[in-house]
């Protein structure tokens, strides 16, 4: 493992407006100042884009604390190879963070077009970028680290999902450019030496967190009078991870690339790796969506004699759902002493105190 010091560093972070990107930003910033951030983000209207500015108000907010630092924000689009060329021109980066991309799964039956052109051709661009930031011998990226998906394990029956398990089957648009961003980063880092590393993730929640997902859904309705339904009578076990937990996986991911070595032939092994950020502690989705009512009693969000009874019905599994997922963690231990630890209550009050707050001002 090649340790990679941040601090002083020029990092770029694309999706910087996003979830995982603008937690990111935050937490470098107060834990490794002095640094040099550049974020990109095209601020698309995928989800409510008032929650991406209010994470880039944060970023404000924490900057003035840390004026040792700088950040500075690219509006703009990764498929847009000009632009990337451009920013890796100017500010140089030592280290890459490639999180923009279209997420979601069942967005990807709708709008496919936006998977191909940010996840295949976007990521594309950022690959390039690396490999001519080695031209005329220049230093270049000293680590390309990157997001990939735990939905590139399909339906995959074996648990917990190991990197070691085959991923070739996957079952939606989005897992197979997550898993063709894996791919491509290997082919790369062969041919070119990139030191890159993907990060499958695995259900993040938390303050601020992606509208489209399941937790924040479920809120939304239950605010909203609504029954929710919880698929497999609830028995669905899932990993979910606080943003925090990721945040601090990808932090410590960061300073330790992949090394470069030579093989027999004297030709570059491909400094790659993959590893599962996810909890390691599959969670029953009916316990869930039970605490995560409990907490929004609590926050006050709802009132304290709601009849959660009356707004949950428990349904069959839906075709191609899997009972039971959760993420093998030993690589990620091994490797960087790090597992995810947060506690599913803490984690649901932090969010409910968002939700609570974000809303109602
Ligand atoms: N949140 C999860 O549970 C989860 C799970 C697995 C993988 N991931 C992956 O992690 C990464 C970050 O996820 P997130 O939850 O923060 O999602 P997010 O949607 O909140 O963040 C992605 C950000 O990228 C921006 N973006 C999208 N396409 C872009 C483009 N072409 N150019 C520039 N910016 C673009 C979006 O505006 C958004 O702000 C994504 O690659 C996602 O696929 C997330």
């Amino acid at each position: 493992m090649q340790k990679i010091i941040l601090k002083n560093k020029t990092i770029l972070i694309t999706g910087s407006a996003g979830f995982i990107g603008s937690n990111l930003v935050l937490e470098l910033l107060r834990t490794q100042s002095p640094v040099t951030i550049i974020g990109v983000d095209n601020l698309n209207h995928y989800y409510d884009v008032n929650i991406k500015n209010w994470r880039l108000s944060e970023i404000d907010n924490c900057m003035s604390e840390h004026t040792d630092s700088t950040y500075t924000f690219v509006k703009g689009d990764i498929s847009d190879k000009a632009l990337i060329e451009q920013i890796f021109a100017e500010y140089k980066p030592d280290i890459v963070v490639n999180l923009a991309a279209q997420a979601g799964v069942r967005y990807s039956i709708e709008n496919p077009d936006a998977y191909i052109q940010s996840n295949l051709i976007g990521f594309y661009n950022i690959l390039e970028a690396c490999r001519h930031s080695y031209d005329h011998g220049k230093a270049g990226v000293e680590h390309l680290v990157y997001a990939s998906s735990s939905s590139v394990y399909g339906t995959n029956k074996k648990v917990p999902y190991s990197t070691k398990d085959q991923v070739d089957q996957p079952v939606s648009l989005y897992a197979a450019t997550k898993k063709s961003n894996e791919l491509m980063a290997h082919a790369y880092s062969k041919l070119y030496n990139i030191p890159s590393t993907g990060l499958r993730f695995f259900t993040v929640y938390g303050p601020a967190g992606r509208p489209d997902m399941a937790y924040f859904g479920f809120t939304n309705k239950l605010l909203d009078d609504q029954t929710i339904q919880i698929f497999n009578y609830g028995n669905c076990k899932r990993d979910f991870t606080y943003i925090d937990d990721i945040v601090e996986g990808v932090k410590r991911v960061m300073q330790g690339a992949p090394e470069k070595k030579n093989g027999e032939d004297g030709l570059p092994i491909p400094p790659y790796a993959v590893y599962n950020i996810g909890n390691n502690q599959p969670e029953n989705l009916l316990d869930f969506v039970t605490i995560l009512q409990e907490e929004l009693i609590r926050a006050e969000i709802l009132p304290s004699d709601y009849d959660f009874e009356a707004h949950k019905k428990l349904v069959p599994m839906q075709p191609g759902d899997v009972p039971v997922t959760y993420a093998d963690t030993t690589a990620l231990e091994r490797d960087y002493g790090f597992k995810p630890s947060t506690d599913l209550r803490d984690g649901l009050r932090k969010f409910a105190e968002w939700y609570k707050a974000f809303y109602q001002r």
